[in-house]
């Protein structure tokens, strides 16, 4: 592509796309955007023949890599028999896949909505769980606690769960009335310095004990976090936080949703963050890793306590669906990812890789002064950036230190795009340990680079 045909190219995009969160300008900043001409493995080339790491895996979903032939083999032998499912109907493949989701995730979770994506998976378990309320006469429960820091999606609804400055609701105001917003638990931000990691893991149930009693019990639907949070660049809770949760919820009947959008199918090396916490929910949402995004798809997949409220009468059952619901082009790419998960031993590896590289960025960390915690697991990692690592303060968002880095970052071959002031770490979970190593070095130098400029 040469460069007036490059210039033509983005010219045209931004005046007929809307490139999700950002504009003309910041992609200018970052040496954007980037047009991949192909993918393969764990890496991305440009129209201009640039190859670079994807150092997020497309956007936190490609586990099993680029280029792979044999989902889109899969896909298209099955689009080229069943295509479709019909109003009310089934296909064999999608069946097939809720049997096996039923077989890998925890023991009591057993039957799945599908749909086509994270926000879809979330605006359905939240529906999922107020439904089984009001079948179970508990019309009162509407309201939904979620973790500030926490991404759940962008429909109207699941905006409103969590919140991050990256992603500003100033445009949609007001918000909702059922929602409770409780603090993650990110022990580098904890209120005093000598609080022990079991002092500060009481604080934040006491906080959400307290919520819920304010509120009233009898208000609250559900409770939804992801297992590990990503925005805040790979928050893993305190040893007994998710355990302390779940206790809370039986104490008072609510039902615990684990968001597994991006922790789902071997990103932190388990096959999900249920299993990394031994601690059961009543609702999974997942999405991403399930295809690795070689097809829309996600899900809500729940147990037989919730399954069953909507048995019975044909009044009970739940009022949800979408058009494409359970198409069996997803379940032929799902089921065909799932195994290539399996084969290739993808989750013991995001388990070695995940330590590999925790003890690089530890050591950026502890080397480079604008670095202020390192933190994650598996493959879903990140390092938060600091003005001053004593106070802790963050950089004045109008200097763009992000948009500088990923430029950096992008000059040195790795594609990250670093939002706000997390630089997040989450590459293909088939990385070898060489190419954790380039990551980790361009990230050094690159971090090196912008010390040297700000000071
Ligand atoms: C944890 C989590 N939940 C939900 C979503 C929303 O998923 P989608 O963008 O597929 O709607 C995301 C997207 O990044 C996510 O990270």
């Amino acid at each position: 592509m040469n460069d007036n045909y490059k210039n033509e190219f983005a010219e045209s995009a931004n005046k007929h796309m809307y490139i999700g969160m950002v504009n003309e300008s910041t992609l200018k900043k970052e040496g954007g955007p980037l047009i991949v001409k192909n993918s393969e493995g764990i890496y991305l080339t440009s129209y201009e023949n640039e190859n670079f790491i994807d150092g997020i895996s497309g956007m936190y979903f490609r586990n099993v890599g680029h280029g792979r032939k044999e989902i889109a083999k899969a896909i298209y032998e099955q689009i080229s028999t069943v295509s479709m499912n019909v109003y009310a109907g089934i296909t064999p493949k999608s069946v097939e896949l809720a049997t096996k989701l039923s077989d890998i995730t925890p023991s009591d979770l057993e039957k799945t909505f599908f749909c086509q994506g994270g926000s879809e998976a979330n605006e359905s378990s939240l529906k999922l769980a107020q439904a089984f309320h009001v079948r179970n006469g508990e019309k009162g429960r509407f309201k939904v606690i979620s973790r500030n820091g926490s991404y759940h999606g962008s429909t109207y609804g699941t905006m409103w769960l969590g919140g991050h400055p990256g992603f500003p609701r100033t445009d949609y105001q007001p918000p909702p009335a059922n929602l409770i917003h409780v603090r993650q638990p990110d022990y580098y931000r904890r209120d005093y310095p000598k609080q022990s990691s079991e002092e500060f893991t009481n604080e934040c149930i006491k906080e959400i004990e307290d919520k819920i009693l304010f509120h009233g019990p009898e208000t609250i639907s559900c409770f939804i976090g992801e297992p590990v949070s990503q925005p805040l660049g790979g928050v893993v809770p305190p040893e007994n936080y998710w355990a302390m949760v779940r206790e809370l919820c039986d104490k008072y009947g609510i039902i615990l949703i684990f968001d597994e959008v991006i922790t789902g199918f071997g990103r932190i090396g388990e096959w999900f963050g249920s299993n990394l916490f031994d601690v059961k929910p009543d609702i999974m949402s997942f999405a991403k890793g399930i295809t690795s995004g070689y097809f829309p798809l996600g899900g809500s997949i729940s147990t037989k306590k919730i399954s069953s409220a909507f048995d019975g009468d044909p009044s009970n059952a739940w009022s949800h669906m979408y058009t494409y619901s359970a198409h069996p082009g997803g379940a032929a790419a799902a089921l065909k990812n799932l195994e290539i998960i399996e084969e290739e031993n993808l989750i013991q590896n995001a388990k070695d890789r995940g330590n590999q590289l925790f003890e690089r960025l530890s050591e950026i960390k502890n080397k480079r002064r604008i670095v202020g915690d390192n933190r994650g697991i598996g493959l879903l990692q990140g390092l938060e950036l600091v003005k001053d690592k004593k106070t802790k303060e963050h950089f004045d968002p109008s200097l763009r230190i992000n948009q500088i880095l990923t430029h950096k970052l992008k000059n040195r071959g790795i594609w990250i795009r670093v939002p706000a002031f997390i630089l997040p770490v989450a590459p293909p979970l088939t990385s070898t340990a060489s190419q954790i190593d380039h990551i980790c070095n361009a990230i050094d130098e690159s971090i090196e680079e912008l010390e040297k400029e700000l000071a």
